[in-house]
């Protein structure tokens, strides 16, 4: 099997019974702020995209780049769909010129012509990328792969019986705009981010000691940001709380650890990979090297990047648009539909957009309670987001209906919250149509009611096996230190006293001391404080 890396989370993978192009991505995403790095731009596309699959893993715009898939990608490829609840990825495809799809059942081995398998688990909560992220596994004559990307399952275990897996392709960084948005002093942004950078390691680590494949290939990030807004964002200045360190670091953390199966795939290089060796070329003398001149690469692609960057800002204004008058269009429908995801944001949403001009400032609220958008008046809200005006009205004028997808992943805003970080905020605004909205609706109301009662003991105390966030087995990613539990797929923490969610609203655990009988009556939920 023969593996070519294609930049960020894509890669082609070549078999004797044909090949598969994954989350083929180049163009720059979300508001033209994040760039593949290492620049993948030169690589020879055309015959890259003549290809007998295409896999895309969902929808974000680093892992679907639409432009790059329409000029590049071969339309006789066969597109292997994962098992998503809506067909948003599929109609998109199509609107490209993709006509031929193999519709895949999650977790289901399916086999190809000529003895290549494949199966893709798709992931399906709200919480998972655009609502829905998903993991391929390959097989062909013995070697087997397992493209997870960026999807956290809650554990490998559905691959790992398929048999030992060789090669295990997955993401380390990060991918978010958490903390570096916020409005907060920089100690304490700092102290945020190296523990979210220390997060995102220990659960690579995790997933990496759970499958136990032969060979270790980091991806699917960091992006690079190439607009001077957004520079600082590269980890090029020492900053211990940047959440996007690159392969080489991660290499250097995982050989720490004493690890030595790592190995990094630059656009270009290839990988040939067998049951018992791999071999690794490189399109560079030296991959080292090429890390440490890392700032010079990236200010050289900024050059290059510079006209992009100028013709989509150009792209963004439509002063014609009444944002007030096109949000209240576009979300109070919503929200008067909302039952879950407006009762668990709980409060107001102020969007703050600071007009052309730089300094003038129009606040419009997202009032979640009472159902309507209308402009502030002063009252106490439970998030506060600071954007340009243009960046709204841009959204509005093509109609996205996903604005994690698009505004907050562009990490050209800032944000200010009252209380803990509120899930439902994010995915609500990702959820700005009737088909997501009442997918997220159904899948929230199927979970509160579902039971959980198997419980399992860590260290003193008893608690419920699934995580009460998105159901990661406790026995494998719970760790109770000082009477907190912490769950390891995402980093969330619960009292185990109270039974409270420490990280978010709601979501509490069931809980006791191993040597004292369990309450009788059930922990309540925290209720929500005032908005
Ligand atoms: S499943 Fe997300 S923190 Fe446990």
């Amino acid at each position: 099997m023969r593996l070519t890396g294609t930049g960020h989370a894509s890669m082609r993978i070549d078999t004797g019974a044909g090949s598969i192009l994954c989350d083929p991505w180049v163009n720059p995403a979300y508001f033209a702020s994040w760039f593949p790095f290492p620049d993948n731009s030169q690589l020879d596309w055309e015959t890259l995209g003549d290809v007998d699959y295409l896999y895309v893993s969902h929808l974000h715009r680093d892992h679907f780049d639409a432009a790059h898939l329409k000029r590049f990608i071969s339309k006789k490829a066969t597109v292997l769909l994962p098992e998503y609840p809506t067909s948003e990825l599929e109609d998109e495809l199509r609107d490209l010129g993709f006509t031929s799809f193999l519709r895949t059942k999650s977790e289901e081995v399916v086999e190809l012509d000529g003895g290549l398998k494949v199966m893709i688990q798709a992931l399906t909560s709200p919480t998972d990328g655009p609502i829905g992220d998903s993991s391929l596994w390959v097989e062909y004559d013995g070697v087997r792969l397992l493209n997870q990307n960026d999807a956290r399952p809650t554990d490998l275990g559905v691959f790992a019986e398929l048999g030992h897996v060789h090669a295990h392709l997955l993401q380390f960084s990060g991918a978010i705009w958490y903390p570096m948005v916020y409005e907060l002093p920089s100690a304490a942004k700092t102290a945020f981010g190296k523990q979210k950078r220390d997060r995102q390691m220990d659960r690579t680590i995790r997933y990496i000691d759970d499958l136990k494949a032969s060979w270790v290939f980091p991806i699917a990030g960091p992006p690079c940001f190439l607009d001077d807004e957004l520079w600082q964002f590269n980890d090029i200045h020492g900053d211990e709380g940047n959440i996007f360190p690159d392969q080489q670091v991660f290499l250097d953390h995982y050989n720490g650890l004493g690890y030595d199966n790592g190995v990094i795939l630059l656009p270009g290089s290839v990988s040939e990979i067998g049951t018992e060796s791999v071999h690794t070329t490189h399109p560079v003398p030296d991959v080292r090297e090429f890390f440490d001149r890392k700032e010079e690469h990236l200010r050289a692609y900024q050059e290059r990047a510079r006209p992009v960057i100028e013709a989509a800002k150009a792209s963004w204004r439509h002063p014609e648009i009444d944002v007030l008058a096109g949000m209240k269009r576009r979300i109070e429908p919503l929200l008067d539909e909302s039952i879950y995801l407006a009762k668990g944001v709980g409060g107001p949403v102020r969007f703050d957009l600071v007009g052309y001009d730089g300094e003038s400032v129009e606040s419009i609220l997202v009032d979640f309670p009472g159902k309507e958008v209308r402009p502030y008046a002063d009252e106490k809200v439970r998030y506060r987001f600071r954007t340009e005006r243009a960046l709204v009205e841009h959204l509005l004028h093509i109609e996205e209906v996903d604005w994690v997808n698009s505004l907050f992943l562009s990490c050209r805003f800032s944000a200010a919250r009252i209380g803990q970080y509120n899930e439902f905020v994010y995915a609500f605004f990702k959820c700005l149509s009737e088909e997501r909205l009442q997918y997220a609706e159904g899948w929230y109301d199927e979970h509160e009611r579902s039971t959980d009662a198997e419980d399992i003991t860590i260290g003193d105390w008893v608690v419920q096996r699934r995580c009460p966030h998105l159901k990661a087995d406790l026995t494998r990613f719970g760790i109770v230190e000082d009477n907190q539990l912490t769950c390891q797929l995402h980093g969330w923490r619960f009292d185990l006293a109270s039974g409270r969610c420490l990280t978010s609203v709601g979501h509490s655990i069931r809980a006791h001391r191993a040597d004292e009988a369990p309450a009788t009556v059930p922990v309540e939920a925290e209720a929500e404080p005032a908005g």
